[in-house]
Formats: structure tokens, C-alpha cells, sequence
């Protein structure tokens, strides 16, 4: 296998140099940055790995360059943990935080391999429809749904808000399904995805002639969306000079192409989606209040995955038949350590993470139960939190035992109540 490293610290390339050599199956070429990576990278390597934090190109920007042509492995600091969601953005699937051993990096490597090779024999039996199936059954999600349902009845603007991979895209198609212009175009742009100097064309359009390389009339996104609903993602990244413009189109409901002096009427509904702190855009200047009041009628905030405690087994349940039906295989469960790590581990990637790790466990598990290693979250930092439970539980079983199972005696001796230790046994199933 034939593996692109890069890294621009010396030592930690050269250490990973010396470590890696140790295995024959891997042919390992490291580089400094990633512009040396670029001009040597071709078809022939089957993997890339690299780190975030590199003077000139980062690491995100190499993965965007790379633009899908690569599977890539992820090195990353605790501190650019925020910078390894935006790479499960990019379609990342491992990411490593450092410290980590060699042996993880290995495996990671492996998982890799086993994963292409089982892509490339298995062809996908169906594909996975994101639009039905809305998946979320925790109070928190049902009440934000509730107010969604009886929002998209109107034309109310709504802004999402929430963390990457809560399902914000989703939601957004969600009310547009169920509104009166669920027949209507439904256009979703981002504003992160387009260069600064393209955003108004592209929203607004231009007419033949308008500058010097429109050769032909583009019609905006605003015009396309007529009728329907339009869906403006990450406005936090809007650029300043835009934001007046959207926010006149919106009271006049009309817009003007570039290079026209023709007005046109407009009738759309707006959902707009931000990760950012637009509070804090306003203090520093960067993002009108105006316009901020104006798209957020009915504000949505999506809670991370972490706070849905109660139904991420659930929706991994799901995304587990979903996968094992894509893959062709039979049904495979959890096991029960599985299930504690799903539980305990933070989801910084939120669904998006999880329905990707859902998915290397099923085509790496040989067995019909998943079990943790399948899942691969201790590289990520899983907190051992489990670790600490299953302690407690060891020593709540051992007092009562050399109590005779006296709850009272027992709790004395461990300093808590009865009640709370009657809760911790049932909890322990002791
Ligand atoms: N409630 C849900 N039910 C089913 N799938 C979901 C749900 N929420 C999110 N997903 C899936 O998770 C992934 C991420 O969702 P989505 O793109 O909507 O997130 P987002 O909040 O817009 O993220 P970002 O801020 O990074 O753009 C998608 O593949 C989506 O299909
Ligand atoms: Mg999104």
C-alpha cells in the first residue's frame, strides 16, 4: 500500500519514517508541506495522512485541493479538534489525535485498506435516501420538530442553528417538504462554498454583457428559487458588502440581475443556517443586525449529538440496518461495549460522524456484533468514562457483598444514601 504522509514537524515525520519502516506492506513517502505533497501525489498512492496545523497550506485546504481523489487520515492536536469536524465535512473518515502510538496509526491504516478493498468488491445494493427517514425520536429533537412542523406552514423566516453534522441541511428540507411550496424548487446555497467577488452573481445573476466575461445571461439563485424556498447556508460567512443587498432584496421582494435595470418580482421563503456566533459577528461589525433580525424570526437550534443521549443508539440502529442492507449483508448488532462507546464518546462530528463510523464498522466487522474496536473511537479521544462506571460498580458490588447485601450498611460505608445507592445498583444491574 502506498501511503503519502505529511507532516512538517522534523521529528515527528522522522519517527513515523523510522516506525513505519518496520512494515514491508506499506511503502511510506513523507513530505515537508503539503505543495510538496501536491506535486508528487499521483494515482498510484492509495492513501493520504496528514496533519492540520502546517505552516503555508493547512491541512484542510490540501484536503479540499485533493478535492475527493484521496482517502485521508487525519493527525491532529487536541486544539485543531474544531479544524478535524470541518475535515468529516470533507469526507474524512479517520481522524488520529495526537499523541498516538504507532500501533493506532497502523491500524488506522489497515482499517483503511480493508475498507477500499471491501468497497471495491462489495457494489453498493441501494443508496442511502437522506430526505425521508427523518431520524431523531429525543425530546429535545421532537419539541425543535414541533415548532419546525408549524413553521413551515408559514412563510416565517427560520434560522438553524447548531453545531456541524446536527443535520441543519436536513431540517432545511425537512420544513421545505412539508410547506405549501413542497412543489416548488427548493435551492440551497453556501455561502462558505463561493469565492467572495462570485456571491452576488450567483445569487442575484447578471445579463449578457454585464462584465467582461459574461458572455451569456445567468439567471440567480434568488429568480431560480421563485415560488419555493430558498435555503442560505452558513450566512455567518456572507461577505458584508452582500449582506445589504440580500436584505433589500428581501424587503422589496424583488431582485435585479447585474447589469439590468429591470426589477423582478420575487417570491420566496428563506431559511438560512449558521454554526457560527452571529452575536458575536455583530459586535465585531461583521454581520449586519438588520438583516440578522430580518432572517431570524423563528430561530431553530439544532442540540449537538452528545445531548441526545437518549437516542443515539437509535439512530446508530438505523444507520446500521441501512448500511448492512446497502453492503448486502445480513443484520449486524452491537455489542454491548459498543453501545457504551457510542454512548460515551462526544461526537464532535455530530450525525455526520456517526453515520460514518457506523459505516467502517459494518464493512470492517467480520462477526454479526460490532464490537469496539470496529468502531475505532478511542482514537479519537473517547473519553474512558466507562472506565470510572465499571470501577464504581466493581466496588458498589464488593461493600455489599461484604455487607450481605445491606443496602443501608453499604451506603454508610460508601458515603451515599440509600436512595442514591438503590438507583446506582439498579443502574449497574447489580
Ligand atoms: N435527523 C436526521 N435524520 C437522518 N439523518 C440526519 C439527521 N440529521 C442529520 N442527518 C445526516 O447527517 C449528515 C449531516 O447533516 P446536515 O448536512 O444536515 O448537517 P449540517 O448541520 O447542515 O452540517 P454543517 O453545518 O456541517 O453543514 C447528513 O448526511 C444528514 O443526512
Ligand atoms: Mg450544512
Amino acid at each position: 500500500m502506498k501511503i503519502a504522509i505529511v507532516e512538517d514537524d522534523i521529528n515527528m515525520r522522522k519517527s513515523l519514517e523510522i516506525a513505519m519502516s518496520d512494515f514491508e506492506e506499506f511503502e511510506i513517502k513523507t513530505f515537508k508541506n503539503a505543495k510538496d505533497a501536491l506535486k508528487s501525489i499521483d494515482d498510484s498512492f492509495e492513501l493520504v495522512i496528514t496533519d492540520i496545523n502546517m505552516p503555508g497550506m493547512d491541512g484542510i485546504e490540501f484536503i479540499k485541493t485533493l478535492n475527493g481523489r484521496f482517502e485521508v487520515i487525519i493527525m491532529t492536536g487536541n486544539a485543531t479538534l474544531q479544524r478535524a469536524i470541518e475535515s468529516i465535512h470533507l469526507g474524512v473518515k479517520d481522524f488520529l489525535l495526537k499523541p498516538f502510538d504507532v500501533e493506532t496509526l497502523v491500524h488506522a491504516i489497515k482499517r483503511e485498506g480493508e475498507v477500499q478493498k471491501v468497497k471495491k468488491n462489495l457494489p453498493k445494493k441501494e443508496t442511502i435516501s437522506t430526505h425521508n427517514g427523518f431520524l431523531g425520536t429525543s425530546e429535545s429533537l421532537q419539541s425543535i420538530l414541533k415548532i419546525a412542523n408549524k413553521a413551515a406552514k408559514t412563510d416565517a423566516s427560520i434560522l438553524l442553528l447548531g453545531q456541524s453534522g446536527v443535520g441543519k441541511e436536513v431540517f432545511a428540507n425537512h420544513i421545505h417538504e412539508n410547506s405549501t411550496r413542497a412543489k416548488k424548487p427548493f435551492i440551497a446555497i453556501n455561502m462558505a462554498a463561493i469565492p467572495d467577488n462570485l456571491i452576488e452573481s450567483e445569487l442575484f445573476g447578471f445579463e449578457k454583457g454585464a462584465f467582461t466575461d459574461a458572455s451569456e445571461a445567468k439567471i440567480g439563485q434568488f429568480e431560480l428559487a421563485n415560488g419555493g424556498t430558498l435555503f442560505l447556508d452558513e450566512i455567518g460567512e456572507m461577505p458584508y458588502a452582500v449582506q445589504a443587498k440580500i436584505l433589500r432584496a428581501l424587503q422589496e421582494k424583488e431582485v435585479r440581475r447585474l447589469g439590468s435595470s429591470k426589477s423582478i418580482k420575487i417570491d420566496i421563503r428563506i431559511i438560512s443556517a449558521t454554526n457560527a456566533n452571529l452575536a458575536e459577528k455583530i459586535q465585531n461589525g461583521e454581520f449586519r443586525e438588520d438583516l440578522y433580525y430580518r432572517l431570524n424570526t423563528i430561530p431553530l437550534n439544532i442540540p449537538p449529538l452528545k445531548d441526545r443521549q437518549d437516542e443515539i443508539l437509535q439512530i446508530a440502529d438505523k444507520i446500521l440496518e441501512q448500511n448492512c442492507k446497502k453492503y448486502g449483508f445480513d443484520l449486524k448488532t452491537f455489542s454491548k461495549e459498543a453501545q457504551e462507546h457510542l454512548l460515551a464518546y462526544t461526537w464532535p462530528g455530530n450525525i455526520r460522524e456517526l453515520i460514518s463510523v457506523v459505516e467502517r464498522a459494518v464493512i470492517l466487522s467480520d462477526s454479526h456484533e460490532i464490537t469496539p474496536e470496529a468502531l475505532f473511537l478511542e482514537s479519537r479521544g473517547l473519553k474512558k468514562s466507562k472506565d470510572i462506571k465499571s470501577m464504581e460498580k466493581d466496588l458498589i458490588q464488593e461493600v455489599l457483598k461484604s455487607e450481605d447485601g445491606d443496602v443501608e450498611k453499604a451506603s454508610e460505608i460508601l458515603g451515599m444514601s440509600t436512595i442514591h445507592l438503590t438507583k446506582k445498583i439498579q443502574i449497574y444491574g447489580i
